[in-house]
């Protein structure tokens, strides 16, 4: 049922306030005025010690999905002190990469039944590593065989592009970072922190979801081009490839995310005064990460010096600084915690996707040759 919605894919940006909370309901403890704040995640408690023991932590996942895990990295590796890598299923499969017995593996999957993903679980099994699940159906094969895990609770996803499971996804394993780190005493503010953050967050997901209007004219501007490139960088490159996987997967127009940091090696070439460019120039509210801010921002120097025509994402406020040095089309977003700043960035390139793909005449929930569960390798 799509309610006063024309597309599920419409529905599901919009109510990701909704997704965003039940996804923690009862998994985070407000403390008292003895008791700390913390995370309860039911799946993972017996097994965090396990967890904590372990060498190194594995996310595997394809397309969305591995874009959620991606956005989680920084914080899971800042708490728990574990190396934490990516591995895409195919390729993991591919090369037969190493997985080992002291290994956490955690397979990552909306739909709990992607092939690839499924047969990674498998290789891992295989090979002793304590596996775990992040699914959103219950009951799914990854669900079953996944040594433990945790349900995403974001409700039935029906559009073929992933969208709420995308930021249920990002929290869930927020939460899990929080409750892997949730021993050491040094980073409790820092915990409690990010915790007052997921309380705030679907409110501050309600904020940017005003932006509709605004990317729908977006939209309109960018109904006839050929490519659109995203750049960005930390906790936010993981919002350039998902956004831009958004792009092409239902507005069919390229669209590639790009790390920031990579821009001189190579994509500076195809900066020229008509190539759309959307730069996520967000503020992360931790210190270390204001580097992070003004290197982006030397970034867009650099864009401009070039004459790209940029759109720039930044915190509310931000607008005028960010652009210093020339003419640029700007998103303005609610600042939230460093970490959960993923979170609130997706939603108007959700929105631009959404719109480009209506003004353009494509099918937004079926695009086409995609199935919303890929159940073959
Ligand atoms: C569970 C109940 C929930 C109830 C709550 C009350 C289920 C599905 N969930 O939620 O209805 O309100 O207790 O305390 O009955 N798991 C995997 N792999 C995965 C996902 C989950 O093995 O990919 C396992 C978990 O380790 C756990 C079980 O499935 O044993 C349920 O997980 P989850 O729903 O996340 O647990 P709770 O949030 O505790
Ligand atoms: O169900 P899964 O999360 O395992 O699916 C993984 C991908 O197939 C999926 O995220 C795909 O990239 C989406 N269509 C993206 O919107």
């Amino acid at each position: 049922n799509k309610g006063k919605y024309e597309h599920y894919m419409q529905k599901e940006i919009h109510e990701q306030p909704e997704s965003l909370t039940t996804t923690m309901r009862g998994r985070l403890i407000r403390g008292g005025s003895c008791k700390a704040k913390s995370v309860l995640l039911g799946g993972l408690k017996d097994h965090l010690k396990t967890i904590r023991r372990s060498r190194r932590v594995v996310f595997i996942g394809c397309g969305t999905s591995y874009n959620a895990a991606l956005a989680a990295r920084p914080i899971l590796e800042e708490l728990s002190g574990i190396p934490v890598t990516m591995e895409i299923a195919s390729d993991l499969l591919d090369r037969q990469g190493p997985i080992y017995r002291e290994d956490t593996t955690v397979f990552v999957s909306q739909s709990g039944e992607t092939a690839d993903t499924l047969q990674a679980l498998e290789y891992a099994l295989e090979n002793g590593a304590l596996c775990v699940g992040i699914t959103n159906t219950v009951g799914s094969a990854i669900a079953r065989n996944t040594h433990c895990g945790v349900h995403i609770n974001a409700g039935c996803e029906i559009g073929v592009a992933s969208t709420k499971a995308y930021t249920s996804q990002i929290v869930v394993m927020a939460m899990m970072a929080l409750a892997i780190g949730s021993d050491t005493i040094s980073s409790q503010s820092r915990r409690e922190t990010i915790i007052d953050g997921l309380f705030d967050l679907p409110s501050k997901v309600r904020e940017v979801l005003k932006l509709d209007q605004e990317m729908k004219d977006l939209a309109k501007l960018l109904i006839s081009e050929q490519s659109l490139l995203v750049f960005g960088r930390g906790y936010n490159y993981a919002t350039a490839l998902e956004g831009a996987l958004k792009v092409k997967e239902v507005a069919l127009m390229h669209s590639e995310g790009i790390l920031a940091g990579e821009m001189k090696h190579g994509p500076l070439a195809l900066v020229d005064e008509t190539l759309p460019i959307v730069v996520i120039a967000t503020r992360d509210a931790c210190f270390r990460f204001l580097l992070m801010y003004s290197k982006q921002q030397s970034v867009i120097q650099q864009l401009h010096a070039r004459k790209g025509r940029l759109i720039v994402m930044c915190t509310k406020g931000d607008a005028a600084s960010v652009c210093a040095g020339g003419s640029s089309r700007i998103i303005e977003v609610p600042q939230v915690e460093d970490c959960l700043q993923p979170v609130i960035n997706i939603v108007p390139l959700q929105l631009l996707a959404y719109h480009l793909t209506v003004l353009r005449g494509y099918n937004v929930d079926q695009p086409r040759n995609l199935a919303k569960s890929v159940t073959t390798q």
